[in-house]
Formats: structure tokens, sequence, C-alpha cells
């Protein structure tokens, strides 16, 4: 055949392959979210993400170091706490669980870059992202609550915020909040576009916070809509946001490529846990290659545009580009 272009060329062996990569996955662009707990020497598996552990505070360095260990040295943190109430008082308490582990965390392993989820629902005994009204979830209200609750992180010494309750103005209302503090430097990374999505299950599981009556359709995205995802970016980084974050990512690719293309701040995917559990649980039965499954879905989030990626595959995937699978 009289052929000028054969793609084959380019795929004649690995060195070949490597060259001619259009994306490249770098460790340092790695996030894992971990759960902290109250209590002591507990390390307990979630049931629904098997691999996956609670920590208590006293566990926690453990972990970081392995992490660090592996290259993974960015973790988004949550915090499961012993009292809930309607105004989720716990969660911009000075010593509440985030604020302590926080504390510890710098202290014993300080090389970790620590962002915290700036959230109600673990806190609030409805499970809700808010404080409540007659129509659903208060929206300026909770704006203020979640403002003194990433003010009480960054306190405690949090390096990053990342609100994920889906409030109107919250960027806007943390970026005043630790302005006005002397946290000009912090950067807030905004969970803008979350959808309201079944992928959430087994956190929900993990983090006690499902709600108690109801669904999140009032504040988290329709999953049909995908130019509402711009306005929702847009809006996030008119309110001070750094990074804007999608989630989840494997059903929201396309949401991924145009919010990057509409956008002049970093994109961050996040692979959820519903995600993890889909894929823990069929290579748990021996059906599915986990390590080649795990890195194509990582790949497709960098191909798709995220420069960040968050996942509780995290130090797994930095074993893979050590070993060459992928990077
Ligand atoms: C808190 C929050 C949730 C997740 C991150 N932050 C749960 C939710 O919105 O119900 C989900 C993360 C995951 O599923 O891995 N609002």
């Amino acid at each position: 055949m009289n052929l000028l272009q054969r793609p084959r060329r380019l795929r004649g062996n690995e060195a070949v392959r490597r060259m001619v990569r259009e994306v490249r996955i770098d460790k340092s662009s790695l996030i894992y979210p971990m759960f902290v707990k109250e209590g002591s020497d507990i390390k307990e598996e979630i049931p629904s993400m098997p691999g996956q552990y609670r920590y208590s505070i006293d566990r926690m360095p453990e972990k970081l170091n392995e992490l660090a260990d592996a290259g993974v040295s960015n973790v988004m943190l949550f915090g499961i706490p012993l009292h809930k109430d309607e105004t989720g008082s716990a969660a911009f308490d000075r010593d509440g669980i985030i604020q302590k582990a926080l504390r510890v965390a710098k202290r014993e392993v300080p090389d970790v870059y620590y962002i915290t989820d700036v959230c109600m629902c673990e806190y609030t005994s409805h499970g809700h992202c808010g404080v409540l009204c007659d129509h659903g979830v208060d929206n300026d209200p909770t704006c203020g609550l979640l403002a003194k609750t990433a003010l009480s992180h960054v306190q405690a010494g949090a390096d990053m915020v990342a609100p994920s309750d889906m409030m109107d103005g919250r960027v806007l209302a943390i970026r005043n909040l630790l302005d006005s503090n002397g946290f000009t430097h912090i950067p807030i990374m905004s969970y803008a576009v979350k959808y309201a999505s079944a992928f959430y299950g087994p956190f929900r599981e993990a983090a006690g916070s499902a709600p108690s009556f109801g669904n999140r359709n009032g504040y988290q995205m329709d999953v049909h809509n995908s130019r509402e995802a711009i306005k929702e970016a847009l809006l996030d980084i008119e309110e001070g946001a750094d990074i804007i974050m999608i989630k989840p990512a494997m059903s929201f690719l396309d949401v991924v490529t145009k919010v990057r293309e509409a956008i002049h701040v970093p994109t961050a995917a996040y692979s959820v846990s519903g995600e993890y559990a889909m894929v823990k649980a069929a290579a748990l039965k021996g059906w599915i290659d986990e390590s080649r499954i795990v890195s194509e879905m990582a790949v497709s989030a960098y191909r798709a545009g995220a420069q960040i990626y968050l996942s509780y595959f995290a130090q797994e995937i930095a074993g893979y580009i050590d070993a060459g699978l992928i990077g």
C-alpha cells in the first residue's frame, strides 16, 4: 500500500510511545483524601471502600509518612466529629476534629501540604450542608458559618481550604474573612462544579454524612447540565477562587474539558468514593485488572484537561508512575 501517514510508526516501541505522549502525570499533582475521627488508636476500614480507613489523630502520621514516602505530599482532610447539632457547630470549634488533627499533623509531618474540606454535612444532625430554613438549606447564614469554619482551619494550620457545600457566595465569604484576618496568602480550591451524584454513596457511609431526609438536589448541580458548570466556575473565580474543581471525575470528563477551556485558573478533578468502590469491588472479584483500570481512569482525567487529580488511589498511582505503567 502506498500510505504516507502510518500512525503505527509512533507506536513501534516503548521509547517512541513515551516520547510522543500528549499528557504526563506528575506525582506532585495528586491529592489524597483522608478521613480523621475522634478517639485514639483507631484505624478502621470503611466497609464500602476496602483499603481505605478512618484514622484517629494519633494514627494519622503513619499514613501521612507512608504517602510522603510514596511521593504523594498533598492531602485533603475530612473530619468525623463526636457531636453533631442543628448548626454543625463542631465544624468551627477551635478544638474540633480537623483543627486538632491539623495541629498534630503540621507538627509531626510538616512537609505534607494540608488542604481541608470545608462543609457542614458531617457536623449537622440532619446531614445537610448548612443550616436549615423552611425552604431547604439557608444560603446566606450558611456562608457565614462556612467562612468561620475555613478561618478556624487556617488558624489551626491548613495550607489551603476547599469549600464543598455548593452555597452561592461562599467563596467570597471565605475570601473576605480570611483576608480580614491576615490570611491573604491562603488559597481557596473551590468545589465549584459539584454534581448531585450517586457516586458519593460510600463517602457518606465513611463520614456519616448522608442527609437524614430529602437529598442535595437543591444545592448540588443537576447531572444533565454542563453549560451551567461554566457559570459556576466563572462565578467562583470572580469571588476569589484560586483553583476550580469538578466532581465526580469519571462520569463528567466532558465537563472537565469544557470548564478547562473556559477558565484561566488550575482545574482539578476528583475521582470520588463511588468510583473507588466500583473498581475495588470488581477487582476483588477478579473481574478487572485494578492497576490498569486505575491508571486509565487517572490518565483520562488529565487528558480531559485536569491539572490536579484527587483520588483514593493516589498512593497506588504514584507506584504505577514509579513502575513505568503510566506517567
Ligand atoms: C461534603 C463532601 C462530599 C464529598 C466531598 N465533600 C459528600 C457529599 O457532598 O455528599 C464526596 C466525596 C466522595 O464521594 O469521595 N459535602
